[in-house]
């Protein structure tokens, strides 16, 4: 047993926000496990994310808690999508009495910090809640990978996997079938979850929002390996793919058009182009929240494990306002305000993108 260390943080609350992914409990637990075991600190476990803040809902998180749960999906704290500071500043201003709610609960729970576990929205509003006095520490989780300030979220590397094996198994009936087959994956509005799927499964056109596509080109791409006697083709589209002249419109007018032909989601109506443009025979399938599901991979529970502990030594030294963070091959935080309002995409110079085409894909342009 280690003898416990002296730490300026004597009791925190932890709490799991935005849509779940797999690792979240890994990273709970080496929160947990460090905090107890090294520092002797008491945890307070909130439920459904700042909602439980809000609504007073939690519970203290003691170490029995956390065990056996490295492994398993979700999160053991329930998550929830509740943004405090939305519409802060309208005229009946819900949004300042849920600031006001998490302020005075943070106060009356007696907490030295709030952990908070999540993606954009989440870590953004922990540096809004820091701008109000309290304490926060971030952990970046998010199977879209597209957190301003760390190399890599969890969540992602599992997403990856499978989303990976979804496209092998579309192989077989692209081959079978000699069709065409669009699959359509998650990543808000960044690519890198279809980009890194759609180069492991060897995707022949991958569509991302960073690129916008042209329909003409796709038609080409597949046109042209038809005639090279490869009569089925893998089409990977990233759910914010969008085309070219899309692209150009403002947002208002782009949004009453997705409205209108996004329908049921971005991958049917890119089936249905494909169709339209070369005549070949297409599917769509849409892998939706099997990619958020299931046990977190070894890459994911290393890294969630990791993070986790880390976030627990800027609890100890007191470093309040900032988030764990992977640069490189090296776990270290940054300030609150780089992955705040910021959404990380694909950089248009990004290797694998470069990567992509070099093995002869076509990125829709
Ligand atoms: O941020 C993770 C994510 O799975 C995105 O890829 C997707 O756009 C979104 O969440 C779906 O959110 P919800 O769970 O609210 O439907």
């Amino acid at each position: 047993m280690e003898k416990i260390r002296q730490s300026v943080t004597k009791k925190f609350g932890i709490l799991t926000a935005g849509g779940d992914c797999p690792g979240l409990n890994a990273a709970i637990r080496g929160v947990c496990r460090a905090a107890y075991d090294r520092y002797g600190m008491s945890i307070v476990g909130i439920a459904a994310g700042y909602r439980g803040l809000i609504d007073e809902n939690w519970r203290p998180l003691r170490p029995q808690d956390v065990y056996g749960i490295l492994t398993r999906g979700g999160t053991i704290l329930g998550s929830s999508r509740e943004k405090p500071f939305k519409d802060s500043g309208s005229d009946d201003d819900i949004a300042g009495e849920k600031v006001a709610a998490i302020k005075e609960n943070y106060k009356k729970l007696g907490l030295d910090c709030l952990v908070v576990l999540g993606g954009n929205g989440t870590n953004t509003t922990g540096y809004l809640l820091s701008k109000e006095g309290l304490n926060i520490v971030g952990l970046p989780k998010t199977i879209d990978n597209d957190i301003e300030g760390t190399d890599r979220t969890f969540g992602f590397h599992s997403a990856l996997s499978i989303g990976t094996e979804a496209i092998d198994r579309l192989h077989s009936t692209a081959q079978s079938h000699n069709r065409i087959m669009v699959i359509e994956l998650m990543g808000h509005k960044a690519g890198w979850l279809a980009l890194y799927a759609g180069v492991a499964g060897g995707g022949d056109i991958i569509l991302i929002p960073e690129i916008p596509y042209d329909i003409k080109a796709i038609g080409r791409h597949l046109q042209e390996r038809s005639s090279e006697g490869k009569g089925f083709s893998i089409v990977v589209v990233a759910e914010g793919a969008l085309s070219k002249a899309e692209a150009r419109m403002d947002k208002k007018d782009r949004k009453k058009y997705r409205l209108e032909t996004v329908t049921p989601s971005i991958g049917y109506r890119v089936a249905r182009e494909i169709e339209a443009e070369t005549g070949m025979e297409t599917r769509a399938t849409v892998l939706g929240y099997m990619q958020r599901g299931g046990i977190p991979s070894a890459s994911d529970r290393v890294l969630a494990t990791s993070l986790g502990t880390a976030a627990v030594e800027l609890l100890a030294k007191g470093e309040y306002g900032r988030m764990v963070a992977l640069t490189g091959n090296e776990i270290g935080s940054v300030d609150l305000s780089v992955p705040a309002n910021k959404v990380k995409t694909v950089p248009e110079n990004h290797y694998m993108i470069d990567t992509a085409i070099s093995v002869g894909t076509c990125m829709g342009v």
